[in-house]
């Protein structure tokens, strides 16, 4: 079966590294993929945000599979379009991608199904919300509705920092209309865990979880990012807290969504935080999380095919799931400037020397072709590269990562050097 897998950011290229080892397909395209994803797969220059184009590309290339990487096309019904065309896709239909699309709706499914979330407020009008951060007297997370790319979160320390996000989201419009509501919301303390399972709308496959590190600087300091790296398994993370998630929050969740009308279909990530050994819902993600995506892939034992396509096709039954590596890491080097302006254009050496090591994928964040007469590729993007290691445990993949990370020439680059933190021992 030939495969169309949607974005060209280091998740797909783990996506397409993993799918196209499977022994049931014949080719896997990517739109519209990356450098490094085009020595993996045959890249297509469609845009991830094409809806109709994408369309017209799978029809064409008759593919039996789409499996959808950002958030950003679901939201705007690639999922619907897809599926609506005949094509078994992986990745929920536009309704159901509101749950991250719609920062009110997943809160206020979360109320009403019991879920354990952080205390909130919704506020349409920059006055009110002024107003509640005024008589609140603590600290209060600020979010902005819409999608923001990751972007539209303040955790603010005090009254003065909750009032200027007011401002920036709702009066200066700093996230557009994504800002027009605002949530108030309690803040939360503990480690956070990435959580997904992969849902055919009714049954669903629990993942193994991982831990991102949101923060740009060793020591959880400086601003936030994307993510600046992922490793798996966590070891907050016990047998215990996942039964509770399962039972408190990835069940009522599913169930939640298809009382309302509208089943998952796809990877649902929920962003927990374990606050006194309770696990508290942050938010969900409506698609693989991105560097967590990384260590999964690299962690899963055999062909990951039936996991996606019985997902798509709305039978996950039979399908199960297990990890051949015992741990895997994902370093993620950024560009000089990231988060607020990357540098774009500065060569990237040394990826075959870090490829060769043992253990070691490099996929490929955010590069693009050098111009010739130069070869190559030259930054592209704010993350550049996500490196990754399997290991017998944590801190051997830690040290693979590392050992590559190290082979890696970037001019400015930037990258953390404790991911992990919470499981090594070295
Ligand atoms: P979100 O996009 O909702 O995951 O938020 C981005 C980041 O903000 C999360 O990964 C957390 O680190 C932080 N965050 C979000 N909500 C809260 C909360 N209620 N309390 C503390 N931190 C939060
Ligand atoms: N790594 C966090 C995310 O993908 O949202």
């Amino acid at each position: 079966m030939k495969i169309l897998i949607v974005g060209g950011g280091a998740r797909e290229h783990a996506l397409a590294w993993k799918l196209g080892q499977s022994p049931s397909v014949s080719e896997v395209v990517v739109a519209p993929g990356n450098p490094g994803i085009g020595a993996v797969a045959r890249c297509v220059s469609v845009g991830a945000e094409d809806v109709e184009g994408l369309v017209a590309l799978a029809v064409r290339e008759a593919v039996g599979l789409v499996v959808v990487g950002p958030e950003a096309p679901l939201v705007m019904g690639l999922g619907d379009a897809l599926r609506a065309a005949g094509i078994p896709t992986f990745g929920p239909s536009r309704a159901a991608a509101q749950l991250e699309g719609s920062k009110v709706l997943a809160k206020e499914l979360m109320r009403e199904a019991g879920i354990p979330t952080a205390g909130f407020a919704v506020f349409d009008d920059a006055d009110a919300a002024e107003a509640f951060v005024r008589a609140a007297g603590r600290p209060l997370v600020v979010k902005a509705e819409g999608l923001a790319a990751g972007k539209g979160v303040v955790v603010a320390a005090d009254e003065a920092e909750a009032l200027e996000a007011v401002r920036s989201m709702m009066r200066d419009r700093a996230f557009g209309a994504a800002g027009g509501r605002v949530v108030l919301e309690e803040v939360l303390t503990g480690p956070e865990i990435s959580y997904h399972v992969v849902s055919d709308g009714v049954r669903y496959v629990a993942l193994a979880a991982a831990q991102d590190h949101k923060r740009l600087l060793d020591g959880d300091l400086g601003p936030n990012t994307g993510g600046m790296g992922a490793y798996s398994p966590p070891p907050p993370f016990t047998p215990a807290l996942e039964a509770e998630v399962l039972a408190r929050v990835v069940e009522p969740t599913l169930e939640a969504m298809r009382a309302r009308g509208t089943p998952f279909v796809g990877a649902l990530f929920v962003g927990l935080m374990i606050q006194d050994g309770r696990p508290m819902v942050l938010e969900y993600n409506v698609r693989f999380g991105d560097p967590e995506t990384e260590v999964l892939m690299a962690r899963f034992a055999g062909d990951a095919l039936p996991l996606f396509l019985g997902a798509a096709r709305g039978d996950l039954s039979g399908v199960s799931v297990s990890w051949e590596a015992p741990a895997a890491m994902s370093v993620v080097v950024a560009a000089a400037g990231y988060p607020s302006s990357p540098r774009k254009g500065d060569p990237v050496e040394g990826l075959e020397a870090a490829a060769a090591l043992p253990g070691v994928q490099v996929f490929h964040a955010g590069t693009t072709p050098a111009a010739a007469p130069a070869t190559g590729v030259v930054s592209g993007g704010g993350r550049v590269l996500a490196v990754t290691a399997t290991g017998a445990d944590v801190d051997e993949a830690a040290e693979r990562a590392y050992a590559a990370v190290d082979a890696v020439r970037l001019e400015g680059s930037q990258h953390r050097r404790d991911i992990g933190w919470q499981a090594r021992r070295r």
